[in-house]
């Protein structure tokens, strides 16, 4: 075993008890149930944790991350996550957090092959080529990239409010607002990029969901 590896192990037993230390009851409370009001959807990125940068306790923050913080529609871990947040914990909002020097946003911006992800950097891709006019008018590298990360976030606040479990949500009157931050890694400030939604009333017509029942 690696010592890294034992570390993480004994670092358990020590947050277990110098937290039973200020709170008998932590465990236990925690245990009844859960109700919190955020949806975290955001980047695999081990520099990005969640809770960590909005100073979250356990129980206040919903997680969801993958590469790149992705909305893929046919993405049924996101759309389980997304349905479950929405409709039994009945979170008020979903953010979706990006960050500067994501190495997701960085491979998508090239061309080489990394394997299986390669299929993943594609839905990356796309928004690429949504904004690509726009994105090859930046001529210094860095900005682009950092321009990039934003666009992609608000791509993906887009997409969260294209999907059924969200429209369905604002249809029945539910309090639901989608927003967009990227995370400064060299910083540890949030920027909010200001792209809320809380109606499809945004949405282009083509994503419009009309519902029957
Ligand atoms: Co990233």
């Amino acid at each position: 075993m690696t010592d890294f590896y034992n570390q993480i192990l004994e670092n358990n037993k020590k947050w277990v008890e110098t937290t039973l230390e200020s709170d008998p009851n932590y465990f236990k409370d925690l245990a009844k149930g859960q109700t919190p009001p955020l949806l975290w959807i955001g980047c695999s990125d081990s520099r990005v944790p969640a809770n960590e940068i909005i100073g979250a306790k356990a129980g206040e923050v919903f997680v969801h991350r993958n590469i790149a913080n992705m909305v893929v529609h046919t993405d049924m871990n996101m759309l389980s996550v997304l349905d479950y947040a929405v409709n039994v914990l009945k979170v008020k909002h979903v953010l979706v957090c990006g960050h500067y020097g994501c190495g997701g946003i960085k491979a998508a911006m090239g061309n080489d092959s990394i394997g299986i992800i390669d299929n993943w950097i594609r839905h990356i891709k796309n928004v690429y080529r949504l904004h690509s006019k726009y994105l090859d008018s930046i001529h210094d590298e860095t900005s682009r990239f950092n321009k990039f990360v934003e666009i992609n976030v608000q791509e993906q606040v887009i997409d969260l409010a294209k999907t059924s479990i969200v429209q369905n949500a604002w249809r029945n009157g539910q309090i639901l607002t989608l927003h967009g931050w990227v995370y400064g890694l060299n910083s540890g400030y949030v920027t909010d990029l200001d792209v809320n939604m809380s109606s499809n009333d945004d949405l282009d017509d083509t994503y419009k969901l009309k519902f029957s029942i």
